[in-house]
């Protein structure tokens, strides 16, 4: 599963960046404004730490405004994917988009029969938010299991990406549904690293090392 950072940060995109392990990265609105710089300036400069797949929202909710703002947000670099809410003017615009050659991600997607349209429109990545929908007290997780059985089924080749990640259980969870992409929070990202058997392992050697060959 390729792991992306949900994150317009920069020091967090960097501080991930130098692990190596950080595949792509996800923005929102939210996160655009979090950071208060304009979009453009933002994702351009998200596209010099990361190499790979970056995700810029939209922010029109009418399809032919949301085809413009796309071809725009495209355009800041090679990596940028635009990113289009699921509802009706969103999908008309994944559409067009998609065949234009710009590769889109249709975010805000909470049931199956969503991520099948997406799948229908074309959509280069489909993002079910796990996180929010265990907020409303149903299960995330059967959303990805549910969504990877109906892609696979029909040989979609649209890619899953588990969003609204949580913690570490929902990315353990998620790469065994099948998804094809996680993408977490800073916070997230590192706590996946925390083992204390890691620690006491590690401090072990080098007391046992030390013991015989420190001066
Ligand atoms: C990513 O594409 C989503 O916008 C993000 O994962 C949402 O996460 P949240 O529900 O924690 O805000």
């Amino acid at each position: 599963m390729k792991l992306f950072l949900d994150t317009a940060n920069l020091e967090e995109l960097r501080a991930g960046a130098k692990w190596g392990i950080v595949d792509g990265v996800t923005t929102n609105p939210s996160l655009i404004a979090k950071e208060g710089k304009p979009i453009q300036e933002q994702i351009a400069a998200i596209c010099d730490i990361v190499d790979g797949p970056v995700s810029a929202e939209v922010v029109s909710v009418e399809a032919k405004a949301m085809i413009t703002e796309g071809r725009e947000l495209a355009k800041i670099h090679k990596n940028v994917i635009v990113k289009v809410p699921l509802i009706r003017d969103g999908i008309e615009a994944c559409s067009a988009l998609s065949k234009e050659g710009i590769r889109v991600n249709v975010t805000l997607c909470f049931s199956p029969a969503q991520a099948l349209l997406a799948a229908k429109a074309g959509a280069y990545f489909v993002s079910p938010f796990v996180g929010r929908l265990d907020d409303i007290g149903a299960v995330g997780m059967d959303l990805i299991r549910q969504i990877v059985a109906i892609y696979e089924n029909y040989d979609f080749e649209t890619q899953v990406l588990a969003a609204s990640l949580r913690g570490s259980l929902h990315v353990v969870e998620a790469a065994l549904a099948g998804a094809h992409i996680g993408t977490l929070p800073f916070k997230v990202l590192d706590s996946l690293f925390n083992h204390p058997l890691t620690d006491k392992g590690l401090e072990q050697f080098l007391k046992d090392y030390n013991k015989v060959f420190a001066q």
